[in-house]
């Protein structure tokens, strides 16, 4: 595939060794920091793919349901392209910074009385007129895209991983890693974490009731490719906390939902693991307890002071 011309330098993300995660789960487990691509989030690699296809299938608008990545991804690149983007949102229910991304290049944003659900139903529906399309992960073209993660990693590692750990939300990128190491013909261990309490989890990104690729991952599962691991709300702030205080990696709290599925697990000795951040901590700023802000005079002894 060349590069496309709506590119934005999307992937060849950092894969980071993470030392001191590894002894703590037995392993050596590395995070590739997928946040680091142009929009903030993994949703970059499929969408700039979609973009350019919908561009060339004449359409005058892209259409998306979103949680917030896939909007301000989708914004971006109908902005290099062209195109209108049309974004719809659970009101009340994303993260300000995403909506402020896709407003910057010039989305609609438009907020929803009801659930992820209650939105994409209805971007599935404005996807059939014409000159719309739809670029959610049920377009093919996104789920293509998404593949390339999978010839990254083995190309940054210098061999297949045993284990591979993600987030699961809709299940796209679940259903794009699985595919993208099969092309290859390499078969690491997919062990993904979804919210117990998909519908209301404190992880935004992956508030998702009723998953779209439910199906195929469950047919995943079945010929044991995929792991599902159903996380608690502790078990992700848990993880999320510990990637950033233990590696120094700000991701957001959905994006450590491999490495809480990683914790749960165990029993991971001496095994090659990868645990892919989807999207960047600053996309999520709020959930970040504001608590330990402390404001003191401008002296030496007043900061003394604070630090105790
Ligand atoms: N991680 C992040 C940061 C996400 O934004 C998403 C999905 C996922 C993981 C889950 O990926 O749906 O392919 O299983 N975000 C979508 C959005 C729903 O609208 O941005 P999935």
């Amino acid at each position: 595939m060349g590069l496309s011309p709506f590119s934005l330098g999307e992937g060849s993300t950092p894969l980071v060794r993470a030392t001191r995660l590894s002894a703590e789960l037995g392993c050596e487990l590395h995070l590739k920091c997928d946040g680091l691509n142009p929009t903030g989030s993994f949703k970059d690699r499929g969408m700039v793919l979609a973009v350019e296809r919908a561009h060339a299938a004449g359409a005058h608008a892209v259409v998306c349901a979103s949680t917030g990545n896939t909007a301000a991804s989708a914004a971006a690149y109908a902005a290099r392209a062209g195109l209108e983007a049309v974004v719809l949102t659970p009101a009340g229910a994303t993260a300000g910074p995403k909506r402020a991304q896709a407003r910057a290049v010039g989305a609609r944003v438009i907020e929803v009385r009801g659930t992820f659900d209650d939105a994409l139903r209805l971007c599935r529906e404005l996807g059939q007129r014409e000159g719309f399309v739809l670029v959610n992960s049920l377009n093919p073209d996104r789920v293509e895209g998404q593949k390339s993660i999978a010839a990254e990693l083995i190309d940054q590692l210098g061999r297949v991983p045993d284990i591979v750990a993600l987030p699961f939300g809709g299940g796209g990128n679940v259903s794009a890693v699985a595919a993208g190491f099969a092309d290859l013909g390499a078969a690491p261990r997919l062990i993904v974490g979804e919210a117990a309490e998909r519908p209301t989890t404190w992880a935004s990104a992956i508030r998702i009731g009723e998953p779209a690729h439910a199906e195929h991952v469950a047919t995943l599962v079945g010929s044991a490719r995929v792991e599902v691991l159903s996380l608690s709300e502790h078990e992700l702030a848990d993880a999320w906390q510990a990637v950033a205080r233990t590696e120094g990696v700000f991701c957001e709290p959905a994006s450590a939902a491999g490495v809480a599925a990683l914790k749960r697990v165990g029993s991971l000795d001496g095994l090659v693991a990868v645990a892919i951040l989807t999207g960047h901590g600053l996309k999520d700023p709020d959930a970040v307890a504001d608590g330990a802000q402390e404001v003191v005079e401008p002296t030496v002894e007043a900061v003394l002071a604070v630090l105790g």
